[in-house]
């Protein structure tokens, strides 16, 4: 959460760091500013305001745009609301600073240092910038080196100090921040994708290395003053953005790009007819020799585990426990060396996610991480790593980057089949056949979009929603109650439709909204009786169902058919008719779809 930045070089600082901070936005929208540095006048300007990027490049128009080193930040507010004075930099005395992440000990640091007067904001960072320029007699080294030593918590700093007017510094703890150099100067930011899209090569700051941006070099040192050799990597990841196209928000391009990067994710691992890892690296002794599987994982991500247990508890017998990352350490997890953990994130920065996996591997477990972001943190965590082809995924609420996780989890299960003896050659094939059928049932359903617009303009005025269903309809509507509550604001859960009756049903009156998904055969009988219970209490029923399944003479509000596949694989056509339902939702409510209140897409504190 929180994105950040800095640029020295020799442009117009104001411009790289707008153009940046926008790249940067889906990290935290909650305000925006920057701060700039002219070597010649020595003189320090600062822009800050509650709001997005784009009320901040307001606030600038009219600037001279003659610095050409400075730093920015979108915020993500944790301590103090979201107003002009808490928004970032902040200055204390000589010290500006932008900081991601949280400073835990920042109360008793205020006693410690005195900073009671001085402090105008009620973040944590500005504390950091008081503690700084206290010890700030010239040389930011010995200040930077005696500040790290007082905070507990996590943090990536990006400091200037005003009488350096031609080096940036930084810091880190966790959060990340990546570096890269090209012929126009450096960069520094929370992540690749805001370094531009000049720069073919990037560092990660190692964490606890000073690290100094010039104008043509970027210079490491350990705390005790020691170069440090910066590891430079190749970005192939596509940083540059085309837009959201035709279409009017970027949830509804990535929604419709899922065959396309499903695809993509399947291509070079399906070979002659197999599933094949090695691309990847992950060695088949790992997925034959562990005894357990377990997910840790958040949001979006969690779901997308819940349904790869489904099918490695179905396909392969073995247990498999999917964790919130962030809840994981605390239930003693019951983890050792046959243990095969499975990270997975679109970000790959999630600290819970990434805090989790640690705790596993110090454990004695191998992991695997499904990421989308590449060279992220959890990427790097990990003993291997399978990455999803999802592209930049902008929308803070996750679609493609769904999808194509499944895509990887059911080729992972797939191979695992195969290497424990469960698949035969004949029990592979007709698994990839339907595999590789998925991304042609999606686009069925994403050619009948208006369709699904329909359904969701029934839904515009609902308080509350309920969806319904059991086994795997049911992680499937976990994720789909999710999607609908974070863009459309309609209060939304799912429940195990045998659940019901044990409490839930007390909430079904006249005219409730209820979503279902029957799109298993063995449990249609159960999920149908399960609905006609609402249908009979008043609930207003909108159905999606596999095509083939008999829905009687039943009367439901809206039938949605969704192409049919074995049912393992059902997850695919209705994850994309659910995100269709709650993008028209929040768009026909007119909201901001693509950055929804109070959420930002990477969440880099615990
Ligand atoms: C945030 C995002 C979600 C995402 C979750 C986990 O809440 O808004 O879309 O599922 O974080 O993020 P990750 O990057 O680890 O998948």
């Amino acid at each position: 959460m929180c994105g950040i930045v800095g640029y020295n070089g020799k442009d117009s600082v104001t411009d790289q760091l707008l153009e940046s901070l926008e790249l940067l936005e889906y990290r935290g929208y909650d305000s925006a500013g920057l701060a700039t540095l002219n070597e010649t006048t020595g003189k320090v300007k600062l822009r800050k305001c509650a709001g997005r990027v784009a009320d901040l490049r307001k606030i600038c128009q009219n600037d001279k745009k003659i610095s050409t080193c400075g730093i920015g930040h979108t915020r993500w507010a944790t301590h103090g609301g979201v107003n002009d004075v808490n928004a970032h930099p902040h200055r204390s005395g000589d010290v500006l600073l932008v900081h991601n992440g949280i400073v835990e000990n920042y109360e008793e640091l205020i006693d410690h240092f005195m900073l009671h007067k001085e402090l105008k904001s009620q973040t944590d960072t500005e504390v950091v910038a008081a503690v700084l320029n206290k010890f700030y007699q010239g040389d930011p080294h010995e200040a930077i080196c005696k500040t790290v030593k007082y905070l507990k918590g996590t943090f990536a700093l990006v400091v200037m100090f005003v009488d350096q007017p031609e080096v940036i510094y930084a810091i880190r703890n966790v959060s990340p921040i990546v570096a890269a150099c090209n012929q126009n100067g450096t960069m520094l930011a929370s992540d690749v994708a805001a370094l531009g899209s000049t720069a073919d090569k990037y560092m990660v700051i190692p964490e606890y290395v000073i690290t100094e941006l010039h104008k043509n070099e970027i210079k490491l040192f350990d705390l005790k003053g020691k170069p440090v050799e910066p590891h430079f990597m190749d970005i192939d990841w596509d940083t540059t953005r085309d837009g959201k196209g035709k279409y009017p928000f970027y949830m509804e391009k990535e929604i419709m790009e899922q065959p396309d990067v499903i695809k993509a994710t399947m291509e070079e691992r399906i070979i002659d007819g197999k599933i094949d890892l090695s691309g990847d690296g992950v060695p088949d002794e790992v997925l034959r020799d562990c005894e357990r599987i377990c997910v840790v994982a958040c949001g979006t991500a969690m779901h997308a585990g819940l349904v790869a247990k489904s099918l490695v508890q179905s396909r392969l017998g073995m247990h498999m426990n999917v964790e919130y990352a962030s809840e994981f350490m605390y239930g003693n997890p019951v983890i050792d060396e046959k243990t095969l953990v499975l990270a997975i994130s679109q970000s790959g920065e999630t600290i819970d996610t990434l805090e989790a996996l640690k705790y596993a591997r110090k454990k004695g477990a191998k992991s695997i991480a499904v990421i989308n972001v590449k060279g992220s943190s959890i990427a790097r965590e990990s003993d291997y790593v399978m990455y999803t082809s999802a592209g930049p995924e902008i929308a803070v609420a996750s679609t493609k980057a769904y999808t194509t996780q499944l895509a990887v989890l059911f080729l992972l299960v797939g191979r695992m089949a195969k290497v424990r003896g469960v698949f035969d050659d004949g029990a592979e094939k007709a698994y990839l056949e339907n595999m590789v059928q998925a991304p042609d049932k999606m686009q069925q359903v994403l050619d009948q979009k208006h369709d699904i617009h329909k359904i969701a303009r029934e839904m515009l005025d609902a308080k509350d929603a309920y969806m319904l269903g059991r086994g795997l309809d049911y992680s499937i509507l976990l994720e789909g109650a999710l999607k609908l509550k974070e863009v459309s604001y309609i209060h939304t859960e799912a429940y195990a439709s045998g659940e019901l009756k044990h409490g839930t049903i007390a909430l079904i009156t006249e005219n409730t909204p209820v979503v279902a998904t029957v799109t298993q055969e063995k449990l249609k009988d159960k999920e149908l009786s399960n609905i006609r219970e609402v249908q009979s209490r008043g609930a207003s029923v909108v159905l999606f169902v596999k095509d083939g399944i008999d829905l009687a003479d039943a009367e439901y509000a809206d039938v949605f058919t969704l192409p049919a596949m074995m049912d393992e694989f059902m997850v695919f056509p209705a994850s994309a008719a659910l995100q269709l339902l709650a993008y028209y939702v929040s768009m026909d409510k007119g909201l901001d779809v693509d950055k929804p209140r109070n959420l930002a897409k990477v969440v880099t504190v615990e």
